[in-house]
């Protein structure tokens, strides 16, 4: 799965500020129903009640992001969204690919490589953004961004026990730090 990190960040950057909240609502929303199917498809798969729910948890916490970002955008812009064309990168086409219980380790490694591109994308419009609530969100939601990949990667270190083969090292957070989160009083 070749995602141009560069070209997404680039194009997301050249966003006005009210296309950028559309575009991370919208993501948010579609985040959500990403973790559903996922849910479902490991309840029925019959794996884990703990995988089941945290991909249950990461599917509550994006719908209260975008909830959030949405009444953000309200007070602003009304609500009508703005149109933007560049896919949400925290959306895979991935349940195609989880048919039977063991796919489930290449499933997480592919979500856990789109939370961290989210993060580094929120960190980076956090910097750019000169608005300090809309930066607060954007600091706020990159430091989520990591704890939902710190999630799946605990999962994804016992699935692989679990249906141990020959698996690549999971993908690294650009400091290799957990960091502390803290809600900014504005969310
Ligand atoms: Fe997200
Ligand atoms: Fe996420």
């Amino acid at each position: 799965m070749g995602i141009d990190m560069t070209a997404i960040v680039e194009k997301l950057a050249g966003l006005s500020e009210k296309e950028a909240l559309s575009y991370w609502i919208t993501g948010e929303h579609e985040e959500e129903r990403f973790y559903w199917e996922l849910a479902e498809r490991a309840k029925e798969l019959g794996l884990d009640d703990d995988l089941v729910e945290t991909f249950a948890i990461l599917a509550k916490e994006s719908k209260g992001h975008g909830d959030r970002l949405f009444e953000i955008y309200k007070r602003r812009y009304g609500e009508q969204l703005e149109k933007v064309d560049i896919p949400p990168v925290e959306v895979l086409p991935l349940i195609e690919k989880f048919k039977k219980a063991s796919d489930v380790i290449s499933i997480l490694y592919e979500a856990m490589k789109s939370e961290l591109l989210a993060e580094a994308i929120y960190e980076e419009l956090m910097k750019k953004v000169r608005n300090g609530d809309v930066g607060k969100v954007y600091e706020y939601l990159a430091m989520v961004e990591q704890e939902h990949y710190n999630q799946l990667r605990k999962e994804y270190e016992i699935c692989v026990k679990k249906y141990s083969r020959g698996i690549e090292a999971p993908p690294q957070t650009s400091t290799g730090e957990e960091k502390m989160i803290q809600k900014p009083s504005c969310i």
